[in-house]
């Protein structure tokens, strides 16, 4: 039976803390959280946990010292771990691997969890599984928190509320556009990415890349969009990797929001990057081809090994130039001759991977402390980042340097 959240000793337990991301992560759970938070860092390796554990203590002399807690993959431990702690953040990856044995864990004892996984046929796999379990247990879980694929889920979100609170219409086309990303990746991005590759079908991967994959209902067909396109208000626009990860989760987002009919029954999210030119455009379409296409090659995979190991990523410095931009322009789905449009910008100054950390440390203060959010009166489960999204859960992402504007054009 699970245990009452009130007699568990953390409020957040942060699983993967010595690793890459993990460790931005705990940064910013000690930078952007209530003090008075209950946490620990958790990992396999009880050395690097002490390490990291006196840095951060060394570093954040305020806060009470960080918690320890030893857990690898073993059921008693995940077990313990998850009756330890309301909410989970993890960081273990490639989640395909490592992933699943955690998420059972957190959605038969009712923990609340996070995660910073890009691994689409693991997300279904999961929400397949245990979405209907976490239910009825009262977790409410948030998969692909990061990169992937929270800040297009806020992005297309916000662009729906602006357009419901401004004109009460419901959306038609959505264009996302990855304006600017100065950014380097992790080994365990890349470890991730080709196991991936190894651990699913093709089968999988055609079945968890459909657009309705994770929606809750099914859609209307979408109308064909081309690959490389002039948008009025955001340029040329080109194939962007995330799209295909991005638009399945939105798409969980669209469905879990009054059935589609909040989001709009017509509503078209595409999501593209930004190029400068026509021949910027062709070359990045060839370039995001070749990185979906080559990994499928074992060689490949063996040669992108050798160049970056897990554990490692951008240092410090290479991080300080990072910074992301997204653009986005919703228009009505209102039959007039010129639909009424809104405008998002988000920006965050700093690398993809305190970006994730970021955005995974809100969502889980969202879960814990904001009784107003749409996971909670849609009774828990598998959801997104969308459903946590309250004013409250935006001014706090604005004062991690995640910003967020809109304006009606
Ligand atoms: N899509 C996105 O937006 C995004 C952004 C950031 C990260 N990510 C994902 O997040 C994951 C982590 O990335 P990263 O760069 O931080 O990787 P990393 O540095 O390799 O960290 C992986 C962590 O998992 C732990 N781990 C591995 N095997 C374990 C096991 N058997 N038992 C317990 N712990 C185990 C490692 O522990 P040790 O330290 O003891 O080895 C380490 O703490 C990857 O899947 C990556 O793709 C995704």
């Amino acid at each position: 039976m699970a245990l009452p959240h009130s007699q568990r000793k953390y409020d957040l337990i942060l699983f993967g803390a010595a690793g890459y991301t993990g460790k931005l992560t705990a940064e910013q759970v000690l930078q952007h959280t209530p003090s008075s938070l209950r946490w620990a860092i958790a990992g396999r390796s009880p050395h690097k946990l002490e390490l990291l554990a006196a840095d951060l203590d060394r570093r954040f002399p305020d806060r009470v010292p960080v918690g320890i807690f030893i857990a690898d993959l073993d059921e008693d431990a995940l077990e313990k771990m998850a009756r330890a702690t309301r909410c989970l953040i993890s960081t273990v990856g490639p989640f395909i691997r490592y992933g699943t044995a955690v998420v059972e864990a957190c959605a038969v004892n009712g923990t609340h969890y996070v995660d910073s996984t890009g691994e689409i046929t693991w997300v279904k796999e999961i929400v397949d599984k245990y979405h209907k379990t976490a239910k009825v247990n009262g977790a409410i879980m948030i998969p692909q928190c990061g990169m992937e694929s929270a800040p297009a889920d806020l992005a297309a979100h916000t662009l729906v509320k602006s357009m419901r609170d401004s004109y009460n219409c419901p959306v038609g086309d959505v264009t996302l556009c990855l304006h600017e990303l100065k950014a380097g990746m992790s080994g365990g991005t890349l470890e991730s990415g080709m196991s991936l590759l190894e651990h699913s079908t093709l089968q999988e991967v055609v079945h968890a890349t459909r657009t309705y994959a994770l929606s809750p209902v099914r859609g209307y067909d979408l109308p064909f969009a081309w690959p490389m396109r002039r948008h009025p208000e955001l340029g040329i626009l080109t194939k962007w990797i995330q799209a295909v990860p991005d638009t399945v989760y939105v798409y969980r987002s669209w469905g879990t929001f009054d059935r589609g009919q909040y989001y709009g029954e017509n509503f078209n999210f595409m999501e593209y990057r930004r190029a400068n030119n026509w021949i910027s455009a062709v070359f990045w379409f060839l370039m995001m081809c070749s990185i979906t296409v080559l990994p499928i090659f074992a060689p490949f995979r063996w040669l992108a090994r050798k160049l970056i190991q897990p554990g490692e990523g951008p240092t410090a410095e290479q991080m300080a130039k990072y910074r992301i931009e997204y653009r986005g322009v919703a228009e009505a789905d209102d039959d007039s001759e010129t639909p009424k449009k809104v405008f998002v910008k988000l920006t965050y100054e700093k690398d993809p991977y305190t970006c994730t950390g970021a955005l995974m440390v809100q969502v889980a203060m969202s879960i814990l402390f904001d009784e107003d959010i749409q996971a909670k009166k849609l009774g828990c489960g598998i959801l997104t980042a969308a459903t946590v999204a309250t004013p409250e859960f935006y001014r706090n992402l604005d004062r991690t340097g995640f910003h967020i504007e809109t304006k009606l054009l």
